[in-house]
């Protein structure tokens, strides 16, 4: 039985087989729609979503499988103290496969270690998002034709934002691909995370500027400044629009490059840039179904 806690709990050559099985999906969609009859899925979100659930949700209804599940730890049994160990006892007992995001890091690796049905991370605290990044993957695939030697720029909150540790990790593994970190001092990327991409040998640089660095990128990963992980709300407010993509910065980027976004986005893509060609943080979401339907298979063995 697998699980998919971080993006590592992969390797390069499974993703490039969910990758592969995502295109076929695409190019076939009904082909798909009876894999998983008589499967259930469980969307066990402690914490809001809009797009991670209702994809799940969408993929397992897609490929012929049904959903329950519950969108707020107040609609669950956590509410009156049950423990993330113990709901996860409960739910494998009615369903064959579990989606789970909630607020605290490392809540989905205690889910996985009680489990007896594969566990997916669907976001742990500011620590891992590993579908969102096979979302990523499949986007910069899909739309960049390649995985490697590729300028990926990353802006916003790089210290809380787990879908920028997940894709860090996940391209790192590719060959010739620099990293450009555009945040201020105090949204860096966490210690431990630099220290990996050192050790490493990486090729990543750090600024402050968007204007100084966008002419270099392929891909341009914006991220909103998200204030539930903050302490402090005057830090919050003081950084929130600390960036703001738009068209007079879109001027100074590439042709080709592509903006991407986890989405939700509040106020770090100017309205004005969804009519660039380049913004396809729209096409990202769809992909986002199809990359789940293609992990739902593989961790179900339907495939
Ligand atoms: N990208 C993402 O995780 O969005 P939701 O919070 O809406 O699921």
């Amino acid at each position: 039985m697998r699980h998919l806690i971080s993006p590592s709990d992969l390797s390069v050559a499974e993703i490039d087989q969910l990758l592969a099985l995502a295109d076929r999906i695409l190019e076939d969609p009904s082909a798909y729609a009876h894999k998983c009859d008589g499967k259930i899925l469980a969307t066990l979100f402690f914490e809001p979503s809009t797009r991670t659930r209702l994809s799940f949700e969408s993929a397992m209804l897609s490929l012929g499988g049904r959903v329950l599940g519950f969108s707020s730890a107040d609609s669950s049994s956590a509410s009156k103290g049950e423990t993330v160990a113990d709901t996860t006892r409960v739910v494998s007992c009615y369903a064959d496969i579990i989606a789970m995001r909630h607020p605290k890091e490392g809540a989905a690796t205690v889910a996985a270690s009680v489990a007896t049905v594969p566990i997916i991370n669907a976001g742990d605290g500011g620590h891992h998002h590993p579908t969102q990044t096979l979302t990523d993957l499949l986007t910069i695939h899909q739309l960049k034709g390649r995985m490697d030697h590729l300028t990926i720029g990353l802006c916003g909150d790089l210290k809380f934002g787990r879908t920028v540790h997940s894709l860090i990790k996940a391209m790192c593994r590719y060959k010739g691909v620099r990293f450009v970190l555009v945040s201020p001092q105090e949204l860096r990327i966490p210690a431990y995370l630099r220290d990996d991409l050192v050790a490493g040998g990486y090729d990543f640089q750090e600024v402050e500027q968007l204007e100084d660095a966008i002419g270099a990128m392929d891909v341009l990963y914006m991220t909103r400044v998200q204030r539930e992980r903050f302490f402090n709300e005057e830090d919050y407010i003081r950084l929130r629009d600390s960036y703001i993509l738009d068209a007079a910065k879109m001027k100074l980027a590439r042709e080709d490059m592509i903006v991407l976004h986890p989405l939700p986005r509040v106020n770090e893509i100017a309205l004005e840039v969804d009519e660039d060609p380049r913004a396809c943080y729209f096409q990202q979401v769809r992909f986002g179904r199809y990359i789940r339907m293609a992990l739902i298979m593989k961790l179900l063995e339907v495939e």
